[in-house]
């Protein structure tokens, strides 16, 4: 049976030393950090996911704005809010919840956040500066992913991980992290020998029975399944997928637990540590623009 990896007790542990770390800079500086949130339309997810980041912002000492704005909100909208947000020296961070409605373009919202408020990590400058390992913000749930690993002590320098999935957000920023000489954290935690598999991967289970580390990051419930992994596997679950009201991952837990050595669940797994590493991007935020 293997041991479950605890999201919510990592997260708290960073989240103690995170609203240290805002105390003493805002003794330092009078400064409160500050994030802006912008929900356009009432995507249910979104909705908590929100409500969840304004209630951890509290706890730790940050400050926190939504902005709410219909479905039917134009581009150029969207675009001027953000503009005057980029211009608020009391905003540190912009966080633009996705989806975004269909007629708006994702891309070109993300492109007009300033890189300096940038806490997703999505402006293509701070994917530019992650891709050469010099990252200004670490994107949240790729970090997080990370967080989990090095908190339990779990080796990544020299194993094979496979990472399901080749998403901006999640897939694609983690694998060049994990394939990196050095990030943040010395050779301990990059230094992997990394595999990306997707939808038109072909013998995909060959790959994926290959893993030291496996990360499911693509949204399809239960789809990895213990015949699909080798023993004494460390499986991180990236998935949230919503069945009947109940959360389910991409792994199927119950039969790959039996094989793995580490597990996260979901929920408690994966999810807490995402937005933990955005109230930290948000201290980082504010750290930069007083520097
Ligand atoms: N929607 C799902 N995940 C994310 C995320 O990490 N950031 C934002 N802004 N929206 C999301």
């Amino acid at each position: 049976m293997a041991e479950v990896l605890d999201g919510k007790k990592i997260s708290t542990e960073i989240r103690q030393e995170l609203a240290r770390e805002v105390k003493e800079f805002t003794t330092h500086t009078s400064t409160e950090p500050k994030l802006a949130a912008i929900l356009v339309g009432d995507d249910p997810a979104s909705q908590v996911y929100v409500r969840n980041k304004e209630r951890a912002c509290a706890k730790v000492g940050i400050l926190s704005q939504l902005h709410r704005l219909p479905s039917s909100t134009k581009e150029s909208d969207l675009i001027g809010l953000i503009n005057e947000l980029n211009q608020d020296d009391t905003v540190h961070g912009i966080l633009v919840q996705l989806p975004l409605p269909s007629h708006i373009s994702q891309q070109n919202i993300l492109d007009q956040i300033n890189p300096y408020k940038d806490v997703d990590a999505f402006h293509p400058e701070n994917v530019g500066l992650l891709a050469q390992g010099r990252p200004r913000f670490v994107p949240c749930t790729p970090h997080g992913c990370l967080q989990l690993l090095i908190r339990n002590g779990i080796k990544v320098s020299g194993m094979h991980v496979v990472v399901l999935g080749r998403s901006e957000i999640v897939g694609k920023p983690l694998a060049a992290m994990l394939a990196q000489r050095k990030l943040l954290y010395g050779d301990e935690f990059t230094n992997a020998t990394v595999t990306i598999c997707h939808s038109r991967t072909t013998n995909l289970p060959e790959l994926t029975r290959q893993a030291d580390i496996l990360i499911a990051a693509i949204g399809h419930p239960k789809f990895v399944t213990a015949e699909m992994v080798k023993k004494g596997v460390v499986a991180i679950d990236v998935g949230i997928n919503r069945i009947d009201d109940t959360l389910v991952g991409d792994l199927e837990f119950d039969s790959v637990e039996k094989k793995a050595s580490y597990i996260t669940p979901v929920p408690g797994g994966v999810g807490p540590m995402t937005i933990t590493m955005l109230l930290k991007n948000t201290l980082v935020a504010a750290k930069l623009q007083r520097a």
